[in-house]
């Protein structure tokens, strides 16, 4: 006997508008064409070979291979504060203002099930990663969406820009906090000084609280990362969230980690210890010593990704998509229109049989689906001849 789902489906309502993610959608579609795969956004070369001998000596020597400590292993939270400091001259106390996570997307869903009540707002930067929408929805709360627009810049080139009088008219008395990602995905837009002083005044104007989604903060190619938690009035009000798997290739580890001060760690260390509890231990062993990397892998690992987002950017330029301007991130995002098309995600179904190149649909990480109807994302942390080999697929498939 089945179960009758027509009384009652099995997904809850709050996740119902969620099903599979369109990542798993498209690369199973790359299998089943044999098409490469600039769709999801991991690196198809892994991480520095000493961090990962480092994973391998702490499972033999027995380094958490049983519950690590719930807020993280001490080596771990002291590396994660000394990164703070190294980087952006923020003092944080490892005991009580670190907490490592399962991935930043741990952090995230943790974070908002601590900080939203059923009936809060809050307010995202659209398009958004894919799990923004779910956590929210996961906590009960309402999203609101701000839509980052094209624009020209005055050096000619394009990006997606934050409407600062948007975002202010988006908040209302149930506005709970302001979920941010700077570098940006999938725009690949890097939020200027300007911008978040703007974010700042506002959070302290209207007492809102910030979660910062900061996993691309090593790759950023124009400017420079500013944590909003650096901002003035931020430090009491800012969860700041960093992850391993962007910074050192090793996605698969799913090591992330929460900074904030004392009271908002609690809260949210609260809300994970009931969803994993702890991650896994040896990784983190790994990931503290891969903190402490000198200046030259960090270094390295921008210019790598600078180099492919070049080519990657002048390639689709010469495919004939119109290309934005990538200033952080893996991603490239393009639009269509210039080639004739329309719609994204009509356009990137149709992408593997004829080019044999899979790319995301941007208008599906929209609220304002329209908004987003002409765009495609492509991810660049690929080796070279990959790259390489997709620009000429989509050179010939296109012209
Ligand atoms: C903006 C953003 N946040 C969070 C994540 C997830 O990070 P993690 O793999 O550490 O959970 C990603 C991964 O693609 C991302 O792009």
């Amino acid at each position: 006997m089945t179960y009758a789902q027509d009384t009652r489906p099995l997904l809850n309502r709050r996740l119902a508008e969620f099903g599979t993610t369109i990542f798993a959608e498209m690369s199973a579609l790359a299998v089943r064409t044999g098409a490469v795969n600039l769709g999801q956004g991991f690196p198809d070369t892994d991480g520095p070979e000493s961090v990962r001998e480092a994973a391998v000596r702490a499972l033999r020597d027995g380094h958490g291979n049983q519950y690590p400590p719930g807020p993280g292993v001490p080596e771990l939270r002291e590396a994660v504060a000394e990164h703070q400091q190294r980087f952006y001259g923020r003092t944080v106390d490892p005991d009580t203002e670190v907490l490592v996570t399962a991935g930043a997307t741990e952090a995230i869903a943790a974070s908002l099930l601590a900080l939203v009540e059923p009936g809060d707002e809050v307010i995202a930067l659209e398009p958004y990663y894919d799990s923004y929408a779910a956590a929210v929805a996961m906590a009960g709360g309402t999203r609101v969406p701000v839509t980052l627009r094209p624009a020209e810049e005055p050096d000619g080139t394009r990006r997606f820009r934050l409407d600062l009088d948007e975002l202010r008219d988006a908040v209302t008395d149930r506005t709970r906090l302001i979920l941010l990602n700077t570098p940006h995905n999938p725009t690949g837009t890097v939020l200027t000084r300007e911008e978040l002083a703007a974010v700042a005044e506002l959070c302290v104007e209207r007492d809102l609280l910030a979660v910062t989604d900061e996993v691309y903060e090593h790759l950023v190619f124009e400017g420079e990362h500013l944590p909003l938690a650096s901002f003035p009035g931020m430090r009491e009000r800012t969860v700041t969230i960093g992850s391993a798997g962007k910074t050192f290739s090793f996605t698969g580890w799913k090591v992330g980690w929460v900074t904030g001060t004392a009271p908002l760690v609690a809260a949210v260390r609260s809300a994970k210890q009931y969803l994993t509890f702890v991650s896994a231990g040896p990784f983190q062993y790994a990931v503290a010593e891969a903190l402490r990397l000198p200046d030259s892998h960090f270094d390295g690992l921008r210019e790598d990704h600078r180099a492919k987002r070049d080519l990657l950017t002048r390639g689709l330029a010469d495919a004939g998509f119109g290309v934005f301007r990538t200033a952080g991130t893996y991603f490239v995002t393009a639009d269509i229109r210039p080639l004739g098309a329309e719609d994204g995600t009509a356009f990137c179904l149709s992408l593997p049989e004829r080019c044999g190149v899979v790319a995301v649909p941007t208008q599906v990480f929209y609220d304002h689906e329209r908004e987003g109807a002409p765009f495609v994302r492509f991810a660049f942390c690929k080796r070279d001849e990959v790259l390489r080999d997709a620009v000429g697929r989509l050179k010939s498939g296109l012209s």
